[in-house]
């Protein structure tokens, strides 16, 4: 046993980064296939739970349902298939500490950059331990980092915010002791975020506005499950059985909508017109320009978004700002909202790799020039997955698949000796590219220069569907587009 030894010197088989979602999850799978592999989490924030313990905006919730936003390792128990910011924070740590992953977590663990020695076979990371520089060294490095900028949201481009002198608040750091009692807010923004929102605050402020350039899908799913089934079925079978309805579900929508637009496109304008109140037109308010499902579509709990809007302190404005004011804001139209405190909804900061340089052997990786080799490692980096889940359906779904394929790799080079594993594309110029993301909204187009890409045959293929994405992560071929090698160090 060097297990002592090597936790002391910060040397590990692997290191994973990130606690969040695909970080716990990667653990999991490296603990079940490969049980001696020593590894260390790191995590730069103070707790697990990466998105789910930075958010914290009234509201906040999954829109996934947890049954596959879940862990398959860990089945979501409870009767609501949507959940609660702070229910999904305790459900993600419980589910690590009744497998001891817990044990592994370095909290304020920030991973400024990584090398890879060849000559060592080996990953160096240079990590901020409060404020005090640290290596640590790592055979094989899982990226768990999510896939946005946690510092830094899109920056919020309304012009005249600068002579606002209400408060002006961003979602990703909604300050805990903000206190919108009877105040008026306006809620900038139409995703999920100001969707969950809304019906939150106006429990308590006087009046809320969502004020939106363009309109998205809204789809009310409903939430308590009490069905024969329920009440006759063992539960170790309803929790598969629960899975299985909702994966198929939802895939079956997605294709539904993607396939038959103008159905779809009727589906949901009826299901909208009949949720809201007789003063809010559907359109302009409700009327996307797009299709269903090439932006993410918004799901709300049991129809809270459109019932907030029938007690007359929510509404909806649909226009261009002309400029922010003192005490609100005027709109293109003419029309003026008038406010205390603004939110920007206005979106995530798309960031792979959590903001850390990447290098081999000194030189520096460009993100957007290199492929993904099943969507898990990318091209000419050695031992390094990256753990990209779905935008289009619970994203745990296709970290899983990752997951597993990466204890695969791993368990196969330890059986081969095998001390390096680079994926190699003989002529990239070949390749047919895309972009990694392949949602139209607007925060996923604004960061295509940021992505690696996905290619059009072989392993560099795009994800596929969960699956065949679940078949690749457990059968597909480990080798191909793999350049291994064996140095003894
Ligand atoms: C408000 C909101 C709601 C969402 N709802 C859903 C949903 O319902 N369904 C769905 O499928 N997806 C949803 N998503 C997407 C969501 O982010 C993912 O589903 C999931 O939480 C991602 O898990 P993750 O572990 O990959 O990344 P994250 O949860 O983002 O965790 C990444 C972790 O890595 C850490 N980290 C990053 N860089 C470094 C570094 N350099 N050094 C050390 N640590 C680092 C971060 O601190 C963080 O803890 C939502 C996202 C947001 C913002
Ligand atoms: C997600 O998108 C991909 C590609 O557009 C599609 O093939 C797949 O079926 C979608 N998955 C789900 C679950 O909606
Ligand atoms: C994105 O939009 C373009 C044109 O606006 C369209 O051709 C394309 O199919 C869309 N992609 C997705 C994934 O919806
Ligand atoms: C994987 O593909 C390679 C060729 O790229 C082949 O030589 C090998 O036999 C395949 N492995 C399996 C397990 O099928």
């Amino acid at each position: 046993m060097n297990v002592t030894h090597s936790s002391s010197s910060n040397e590990y088989d692997l290191i994973i980064i990130g606690a969040g979602i695909s970080g716990i999850n990667s653990a999991y799978r490296i603990q079940e296939q490969l049980p001696s592999t020593t590894y260390a989490i790191l995590e730069g924030r103070t707790g697990p739970g990466g998105t789910w313990d930075l958010f914290r905006y009234p509201g906040i919730r999954s829109d996934s349902d947890l049954y596959t936003f879940g862990f398959p390792w860990a089945p979501w128990t409870k009767p609501n298939p949507i959940a609660d910011g702070a229910s999904i924070r305790e459900y993600l740590k419980d589910s690590a500490a009744a497998h001891g992953i817990d044990r592994h977590f370095h909290f304020q663990h920030k991973v400024i950059s990584m090398n890879w020695l060849s000559d060592e076979q080996t990953w160096r990371l240079e990590v901020d331990v409060n404020g005090e520089k640290k290596y640590f060294y790592g055979r094989f490095v899982i990226l768990g980092t999510g896939y946005y900028n946690y510092q830094q949201p899109l920056p919020a481009v309304i012009p005249g915010l600068e002579n606002f002198k209400g408060t002006v608040v961003h979602p990703q750091f909604w300050p805990e002791d903000l206190d919108y009692t009877d105040k008026k807010m306006v809620v900038i923004g139409s995703g999920a975020t100001a969707i969950t929102l809304l019906p939150s605050l106006a429990e308590k402020a006087s009046r809320v506005t969502m004020l939106q350039r363009s309109p998205s899908y809204v789809m009310s799913v409903p939430q308590e499950s009490d069905t024969w089934a329920h009440r006759w079925l063992p539960s170790w079978l309803l929790l598969k059985l629960t899975r299985i309805q909702f994966l198929i579900i939802s895939y079956m929508f997605f294709n539904f909508c993607r396939t038959f637009p103008n159905a779809a496109k009727w589906v949901l304008r009826s299901a909208t017109v009949k949720q809201l109140p007789a003063n809010i037109p559907h359109d302009p308010h409700f009327k996307p320009t797009y299709n269903p499902w090439e932006q993410r579509l918004c799901f709300c709990p049991d129809g809270d978004f459109f019932k907030c809007f029938h007690n007359g302190k929510a509404d909806v404005a649909t226009g261009h700002v002309k400029t922010v004011t003192e005490d609100g804001i005027l709109l293109e139209s003419g029309q003026k909202l008038d406010a205390d405190i603004i939110v920007t909804a206005t979106g995530l900061n798309i960031q792979i790799a959590g903001g850390i340089e990447i290098s081999v052997d000194g030189s520096p990786i460009h993100f957007p020039d290199k492929f993904l080799w099943r969507f898990s490692m990318l091209q000419d980096v050695p031992n390094c997955g990256v753990i990209i889940g779905y935008t289009n359906s619970s994203w745990t779904l296709a970290a899983d698949a990752t997951a597993v394929l990466l204890g695969r790799l791993m368990n196969y080079m330890k059986t081969n000796k095998i001390t390096s594993a680079v994926p190699r594309l003989e002529h990239p110029e070949q390749m047919k590219s895309a972009p990694a993301l392949n949602l139209n909204s607007t925060y996923i187009k604004a960061a295509r220069d940021k992505l690696p890409k996905t290619g059009d045959s072989g392993p560099w293929l795009t994800r596929q569907n969960y699956f065949k994405d679940y078949w690749n992560g457990r059968y597909a071929n480990i080798t191909t587009g793999l350049e291994f090698s064996r140095v003894s160090t």
